[in-house]
């Protein structure tokens, strides 16, 4: 079969980017995106730019945009990357991080990112015991998913976050703090949970599902991040951040009227219940343009839920299953 392989081109970082078109005759079942480029490299143009190296899924190295999705190049066969409709196979460098050349992007902000969360087991933890610190298959199952992202960054060139927000972290940097919150060697746990709490972490995620979607192996980031969500949640003495007041406000407003009542969340979560001025004053410029487009929800326009008494019987029912489970 004959493959067009459209590929994206680009000198140096501040130069435009183009496209250059390649054709090549391989069998789409046996070829992968990888075999494709060292095959135009070697046979065609030898300037072409991209990363490579255990052509196994291993190292990471050759996460790039196939056809519209970040993934592995090494990894993904022709045949699976284009449908029946595709004609062309497009390959572009990943999102979110500066282009050095060709498929080449600069990972200098992704390392940055990860290191945030000091993604190491805590070595305090390690002077606990003098021989070898054994886990049960239990605890180390705890961190088997998180543990294998082997930070390609797929899920970083997806993430629909990373790329507004200069802040966030990033899913994969999460994952890895997942993975050292749930060893059981690492004794930091309190402080994680305090730092991922703190804005620029697991509240700045969008819950997009992309990183879940495109992760190589399985590791599911989101998830983790869900995880990390989780223990901040269950941990009553951390001081209540906006976006844990923003989580027990949407529970307790559905609680008692089976629905959201908008004129009040705005107003107990940015402003804790008028405890917080500053940041009652900060929506309010967003007040008067809702006001302005009609889009005000009035209290004395609010009608509670028909279902109210089920939905609150639910949460109640929740609530108690899961202190029984604690
Ligand atoms: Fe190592 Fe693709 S070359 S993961």
């Amino acid at each position: 079969m004959n493959i067009i392989v459209k590929l994206r081109r680009q000198t140096s970082r501040d130069s435009q980017p183009s496209y250059q078109t390649f054709e090549i005759e391989a069998d789409p079942d046996r070829t992968t995106v990888l075999d494709v480029l060292i095959r135009i490299q070697s046979e065609q143009d030898g300037s072409i730019g991209f990363r490579r190296n255990c052509r196994n899924a291993i190292c990471g190295s050759c996460a790039m945009r196939i056809n519209g999705r970040s993934g592995l190049a090494c990894q993904k066969h022709v045949s699976e990357v284009m449908g029946d409709r595709d004609e062309e196979l497009v390959i572009e460098p990943m999102q979110n991080l500066p282009v050095i050349k060709d498929l080449i992007v600069d990972m200098t902000k992704f390392w940055n990112n990860l290191q945030k969360v000091d993604p190491y087991v805590s070595t305090a933890s390690r002077q606990i015991s003098k021989t070898e610190f054994l886990q049960t298959p239990a605890q180390r199952a705890k961190l088997q998913a998180a543990a294998n992202c082997i930070l390609c960054g797929s899920c970083y060139s997806e993430c629909n976050a990373a790329a507004v927000s200069d802040r966030f972290v990033g899913p994969h940097a999460l994952a890895k703090a997942y993975r050292v919150m749930a060893d059981n060697r690492d004794d930091r746990t309190e402080a994680r949970t305090e730092q991922y709490n703190q804005a620029g972490f697991v509240w700045d995620c969008t819950r997009c599902y992309n990183c879940n979607e495109v992760c190589p192996v399985e590791v599911q980031p989101l998830d983790r991040i869900s995880q990390i969500k989780h223990e901040i949640l269950d941990n009553h003495d951390l001081p209540e951040s906006t976006a844990q007041r923003h989580r027990h406000t949407m529970v307790e407003l559905v609680k008692e009227d089976g629905w959201i009542d908008e004129s009040k969340f705005g107003v107990r979560v940015v402003g804790d219940n008028f405890r917080d001025i500053q940041g009652l004053l900060s929506i309010f410029p967003l007040g008067i343009r809702m006001v302005l487009s009609g889009k005000m929800p009035y209290p004395w326009q609010f009608q509670k839920s028909e279902g109210a008494t089920e939905v609150k019987a639910l949460i109640e029912a929740i609530a108690s299953a899961k202190d029984k489970a604690n």
